[in-house]
């Protein structure tokens, strides 16, 4: 029955071609024609997700890659946050989801027996009323991280590299071992834009290039006219694919035109940030029905959980949502900058939840002697081994991270070696008292 809702290799000249994959005998079994390359998948995307039966050979694979979001990267055994940990280390929301989205996603949860997958096209079909997009354009996924992976699955291999920028978002290139794919890290410019020139020139057989903006951990912008020349130089077959993960904190264009002109670039948003959903989990992939196929041929055709898909609606039906939530924020980081530099720290401009500040020492160091303040915050990147990255948290969270900080930058709880004749005198805050 459900046959008859899938183009089943019957339209737009392909009949008779056979599947490029064929994964089972049964209803389902269709991606794209070898010879027309034409999407065979349904266009109802409810038809489509109910083929979760069906697990493809590629997804099978799949199932041994290790696909990791942001504090997975960072911490393989994690067991969890102390107990008034200040949370201000994996660039999440402390805000959470939006009232409207909280009050839709528990009404959801009495009828979560039921798969519902209208509800995901419903959401793909707001998403794309928004954009100006056609509906297949647009994809949603449980969270941005997955498809991330997917696309370096679908479109590098040991012939065509990974290009992204350094420091960046390390998700992509976590992927790239599987498949023996080439990183190529090219160091970002003076500004921390991604230096698209030196990417297109150290990869000419690039398959994917990643472009992040703003970027993660820097908070820079690459402007839509660089990722414009990105995609005009490219090699030919190669895809450039944009994190617009951070993209509402700021005041950059989005490169959605792009997609919407037919060009090869994917792009990726996601409910984890402005929208605080990383829990409930919600990501988009827009981009042609061409490469959506191919993302999605690695395991992206999996039911959605209802309670992030109407929370996510609920959170895009909210007009003033995103500039309410990108005006705090701005401010909380610009306040917390500010203090950095009364303080003689010194930061890279951002325009997202999170900036880099440089703690002129081992950053490691840093990071360890805060968390023993019960203080958690970012990673550390080799390209900038001295600085640490701080996610926007709520007021109350900046004045612990503040107090500590100095804490900590005063006091001898860091492991470096400044010399120092005599002890240090104290308060009971810790703070150094003068001599
Ligand atoms: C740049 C970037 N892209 C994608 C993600 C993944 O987000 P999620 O899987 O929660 O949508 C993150 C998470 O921190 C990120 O920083």
């Amino acid at each position: 029955m459900l046959q008859a809702a899938w183009n089943g290799g019957k339209q737009d000249g392909c009949s008779g071609h056979p599947p490029e994959r064929r994964r089972c005998e049964g209803d389902q079994t269709v991606v794209t024609c070898t010879k027309s390359g034409v999407n065979l998948m349904p266009s109802n995307s409810i038809f489509s997700r109910r083929s979760f039966m069906q697990i493809s050979a590629a997804a099978s694979a799949m199932a041994a890659f290790k696909i990791v979001h942001e504090p997975m990267a960072v911490r393989a055994a994690w067991q969890g946050y102390p107990s008034g940990a200040v949370r201000i280390d994996s660039n999440e929301n402390p805000l959470g989801p939006s009232a409207t989205a909280r009050e839709a996603a528990s009404a959801i949860v009495a009828d979560g027996g039921r798969y519902d997958d209208d509800l995901t096209g419903k959401l793909e079909a707001l998403v794309a009323g928004q954009y100006e997009l056609k509906p297949d354009y647009v994809h949603a996924y449980a969270g941005s991280s997955s498809p991330l992976s997917y696309a370096v699955f679908a479109l590098t291999s040991a012939k065509k590299s990974y290009v992204t920028a350094d420091p960046g978002y390390e998700l992509g290139m976590m992927a790239c071992p599987f498949s023996g794919t080439r990183v190529v890290k090219v160091p970002l410019t003076k500004t921390y834009a991604h230096d698209v020139k030196a990417m297109l020139a150290q990869a000419p057989d690039a398959g994917l290039f990643y472009v992040c903006t703003p970027n993660n951990p820097t908070g820079t912008m690459t402007s839509h006219s660089e990722i414009e020349y990105l995609v005009e130089h490219k090699p030919k077959g190669s895809v450039v694919m944009v994190d617009e993960a951070y993209i509402h904190f700021s005041d950059g264009t989005s490169v959605i035109d792009l997609v919407k002109a037919n060009k090869d670039v994917i792009v990726l948003l996601t409910f984890s940030k402005i929208y605080g959903m990383a829990g409930l989990r919600c990501g988009l992939v827009i981009a042609r029905p061409d490469l959506q196929t191919k993302i999605a041929g690695h395991g992206g055709w999996s039911a959605m959980p209802t309670t992030a898909v109407v929370a996510a609606t609920a959170s895009l039906q909210d007009a003033q949502l995103v500039p309410e939530r990108k005006r705090i924020n701005t401010e909380i980081r610009e306040q917390a900058c500010q203090w950095l530099a009364s303080n003689g720290y010194s930061y890279v401009p951002s325009q997202a939840n999170h900036f880099m500040m440089d703690v002129k020492r081992p950053a490691k160091e840093v990071i360890d002697a805060m968390q023993k303040q019960n203080v958690f915050i970012g990673r550390v990147w080799p390209a900038m081994p001295t600085s640490v990255r701080i996610s926007v948290g709520t007021p109350a969270e900046m004045e612990q991270f503040q107090a500590a900080f100095l804490r900590v930058m005063n006091g001898r709880t860091v492991g470096w070696s400044l010399p120092e004749a005599k002890p240090r005198r104290r308060n009971l805050d810790g703070f150094v008292l003068p001599a």
